[in-house]
């Protein structure tokens, strides 16, 4: 278990926490830490991409709410008891993915831009201390230059870029029309255990996963010069478990790993042939994270290398 004392969590030991999209690959693993600290739990999700497996070692000790967060549900219109008294809210539930945000702009937008002003909402009706959001990397899109800091103007590229960033402007919009305190993280890249492995929006670890296991060659896009910055799942919730300490009324702050990497080297680490296929468009090139604001004013910084991170993660899967 993490040691929060230095950014003075403890003092809200046993606080009622909700977690929007705790089924998810993130949001399980923020259910299970937020758990070893003896938090009351709630979780909300409805599995449309979560997975009732990911809850498997929390489920007798939190509260399912399998319900839609979109203006459809019915959780605004009567607030269930259990919610009431709520410290906090994490809101995770997206359909994330750019491919399918492509696909389906209309669809994901009501989970994503929806769905969080929904979350915005159910916080100010329960008048929670802080309302924290996973937003993403991909809000920067193209910029002139790395690595890329909180204060840079976003530029998105695509549908679930510019839908996180709506997101955000909810956030900033509630923070300041309705008081209420926010955190908003800007995730890059976060690979580990419980990925998403079903359907067809797979990310690139479990795509060549599979295709390591099927014995046929690793899919790079484009050239394979364009770089990402990995986070390993165990820094990305170390980040968000800091979320509710901090200060400022509302603040962004970057989660990655903090250097970049090409997808090519990325492959080298998977040690299989690679094939090379069409260049995906309405993607950005180059992706670096800086993490100095995290570091500086969360204490926050990750632990776990690209390397040891890919030798974890083939691990868990047995490859
Ligand atoms: N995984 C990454 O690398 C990454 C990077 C940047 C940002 N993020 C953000 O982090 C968050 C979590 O991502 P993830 O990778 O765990 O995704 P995920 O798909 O595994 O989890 C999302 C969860 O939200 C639930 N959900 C979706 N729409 C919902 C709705 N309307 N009502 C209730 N539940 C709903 C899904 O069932 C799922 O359990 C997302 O907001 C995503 O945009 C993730």
């Amino acid at each position: 278990m993490k040691d929060y004392t230095n950014i003075e969590i403890l003092e809200e030991i046993m606080s009622k926490i909700i977690v929007i999209g705790g089924a998810g690959f993130i949001g399980s693993h923020l259910v299970d830490a937020l758990l070893d600290l003896k938090h009351q739990l709630i979780v909300i999700d409805d599995f449309s991409t979560g997975k009732k497996e990911n809850l498997r070692k929390s489920s007798s000790r939190i509260l399912l709410i399998r319900e839609p967060i979109l203006l459809t549900s019915g959780l605004l219109n009567k607030i269930p008891l259990t919610l009431k008294g709520a410290d906090c809210i994490y809101h995770l539930a997206a359909l994330p993915r750019i491919e399918r945000s492509i696909d389906d702009p209309l669809g994901t937008h009501r989970a994503n831009v929806e769905g969080t002003l929904v979350a915005l909402e159910l916080a100010r009706k329960l008048g929670v201390k802080r309302f924290i959001y996973t937003s993403s990397s991909s809000v920067y899109g193209i910029q002139k230059r790395l690595p890329l800091k909180e204060s840079f103007i976003p530029n998105p590229q695509n549908p679930y870029a510019y839908q996180k960033l709506m997101g955000e402007y909810y956030c900033q919009l509630y923070s300041q029309i309705y008081n209420l305190p926010v955190t908003i993280f800007r995730l890059f890249n976060v690979y580990g255990p419980r990925m998403i492995s079903k359907g067809s929006y797979k990310l690139v670890f479990i795509k060549w996963l599979e295709q390591k296991k099927k014995n046929i060659p690793l899919s790079i896009y484009g050239s394979g010069e364009q770089t990402r910055d990995f986070t390993y799942i165990s820094d990305a919730i170390d980040g968000l478990m800091r979320g509710r300490a901090v200060k400022e009324h509302f603040d962004i702050f970057n989660l990655g790993g903090g250097s970049q990497i090409s997808i090519e080297n990325l492959a080298k680490f998977f040690n299989h042939p690679t094939i090379y296929l069409p260049e995906r468009l309405h993607e950005e090139k180059f992706k670096e994270a800086d993490i100095s604001k995290a570091k500086r004013i969360l204490a926050w910084k990750p632990s776990i290398s690209i390397s040891e991170g890919v030798g974890k993660f083939m691990d868990y899967y047995g490859i």
